[in-house]
C-alpha cells in the first residue's frame, strides 16, 4: 500500500494496532471483557439485569451481540440489546445503563463497547484502513451511596452528517447483492477531513457542556478520557478547552481507533495504572458516525482495580461459565428434539392438512 509508518504516526499518532484473529468476533471480544469486569467487581453474572453492547460491527445483523454475551456469561433472563452510535456508542450505552438504574428498572447493568472494524474496512483504501483496530472494554454499573459515580451526562447527534462516515450497503437502503460486494459497498467510507473538523469542535463543546451540567468548571476536571481517533484531534480539544494535554489519557499509539471500544479500553488502562484518585472528576467523551457525540462526568470512587483474584475464585467463575454453556446447549438441544417430535406426530394428528 502507498503509505508509510512516518505518515501514519505524524498524521494520527498511531504506531500499533490489534487485529482480531479469524476465530474471534465482536461477541467473543465482548464476552472476554464482560467476564473480566464481572470478576473484578466480584459480581455474580446471574444478578445482571441488563446487558448493553455498543457496537457498529455486530456478529450478525440480527440477533443482537448483546444476546450472545448474555447467553455466554449466564445472565439468565437479563434484558439485552445492541446500541449503534458509532464511536460514541460506549458513552451512549453508559448513559442508558445509568438511567436504567436511576429509574429503578435495573440494579446491575453490564455496559460493553466492542468492535472489529478490521472486518469492515476496505484494506485497499489507505485513508481508512490505517486507522482502525479491534477490541472490547466493559464496565459494570450499580447504585452506590455517596457522591462518587456519574454526575452529569450529555448526548447529541447531527444526522445531516451521516454520509461523512458510513457503510453504504447491507441495510434496507441497499441490501446486500453481488453488485454491492463487487463495489466494496460493505466497507466503511469516510470523509476524513470533514470528520476531523467535526471532531475537533464537538469534543471540546461536549466537555464544556457536561462539566457545566455537573456544576464543575472545566478547568477543575482532573482527567479526560476521550475517544481515541487521532492524537491531533485530542491536542486541538485540549487547546480549545485551555487545559493541559497531559490531563487527556491517550493510548491510541498502541491500539489505533477501536471505535466503541476505545473509551472503555482507555478508561480501564488509566484506572489500572492508578491515574485516578477518589474524589477526582473524570470526563469520558466520544464522537463518531451518525454523526453522534456523548459525554459523561464521573466522580471517581475507591474502586480497587488491581485486586488479585484467587485461584479458587477463578475456578468458581470457570464452573459458572461452563454451566452457562451447558444450559445454552441443552436448551438448543431440547428445542430441536421437540421440533423433531412435533414433525413426527403432526401427520398423525391430521392438522398438517
Ligand atoms: N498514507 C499516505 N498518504 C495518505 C494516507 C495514507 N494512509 N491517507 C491519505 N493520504 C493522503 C491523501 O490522499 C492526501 O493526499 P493529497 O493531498 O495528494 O490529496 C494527503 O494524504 C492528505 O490527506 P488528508 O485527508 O487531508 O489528511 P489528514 O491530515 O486530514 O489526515 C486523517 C487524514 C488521519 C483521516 C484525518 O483526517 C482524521 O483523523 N480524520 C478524523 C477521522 C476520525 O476521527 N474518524 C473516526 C470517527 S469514529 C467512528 O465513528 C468510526
Amino acid at each position: 500500500m502507498d503509505t508509510s509508518d512516518e505518515w501514519i504516526r505524524s498524521r494520527t499518532g498511531i504506531a500499533e494496532r490489534r487485529i482480531a484473529e479469524a476465530r474471534d468476533t465482536t461477541a467473543s471480544l465482548a464476552i472476554t471483557a464482560a467476564r473480566q469486569a464481572l470478576q473484578r467487581a466480584d459480581a455474580d453474572p446471574r444478578q445482571v439485569d441488563l446487558v448493553i453492547v455498543a457496537t457498529a460491527t455486530p456478529d450478525y445483523p440480527l440477533a443482537s451481540t448483546a444476546c450472545l454475551v448474555q447467553d455466554a456469561i449466564g445472565a439468565a433472563d437479563a434484558g439485552a440489546f445492541d446500541l449503534g452510535a458509532g464511536c460514541s456508542g460506549f458513552v451512549y450505552a453508559l448513559v442508558m445503563g445509568h438511567r436504567s438504574i436511576a429509574s429503578g428498572e435495573s440494579d446491575l447493568v453490564l455496559v460493553i463497547g466492542a468492535d472489529t472494524l478490521s472486518r469492515m474496512v476496505d484494506w485497499d483504501d489507505r485513508s481508512t484502513c490505517v486507522l482502525f483496530g479491534d477490541g472490547a472494554g466493559a464496565v459494570l454499573l450499580r447504585a452506590t451511596e455517596g457522591s462518587a459515580g456519574i454526575r452529569s451526562t450529555l448526548l447529541g447527534s447531527d444526522g445531516s452528517g451521516s454520509r461523512m462516515l458510513y457503510v453504504p450497503a447491507g441495510g434496507s437502503a441497499r441490501p446486500a447483492c453481488a453488485e454491492t460486494v463487487l463495489q466494496k459497498e460493505h466497507a466503511l467510507r469516510m470523509d476524513g477531513r470533514q470528520v476531523y473538523r467535526f471532531a475537533t469542535q464537538t469534543m471540546a463543546d461536549a466537555c464544556e457542556r457536561v462539566a457545566e451540567r455537573a456544576g464543575v468548571p472545566v478547568k477543575d476536571v482532573h482527567h479526560f478520557v476521550p475517544h481515541q481517533a487521532n492524537q491531533r484531534i485530542i491536542t486541538q480539544a485540549a487547546k480549545r478547552l485551555q487545559v493541559d494535554e497531559s490531563r487527556f489519557f491517550c493510548n491510541l499509539e498502541r491500539f489505533g481507533n477501536t471505535s466503541a471500544a476505545s473509551v472503555p479500553i482507555a478508561l480501564c488502562e488509566a484506572a489500572e495504572g492508578g491515574r485516578f484518585r477518589p474524589g477526582e472528576q473524570v470526563i469520558l467523551v466520544g464522537f463518531g458516525a451518525g454523526l453522534t457525540w456523548a459525554a459523561a462526568l464521573l466522580e471517581w470512587g475507591d474502586a480497587e482495580l488491581g485486586r488479585r483474584v484467587s485461584w479458587w475464585h477463578s475456578l468458581g467463575r470457570k464452573a459458572l461459565y461452563g454451566w452457562a454453556h451447558v444450559r445454552s446447549r441443552s436448551r438448543r438441544t431440547w428445542r430441536g428434539a421437540i421440533q423433531r417430535l412435533w414433525r413426527l406426530l403432526l401427520p398423525l394428528t391430521g392438522l398438517d392438512d
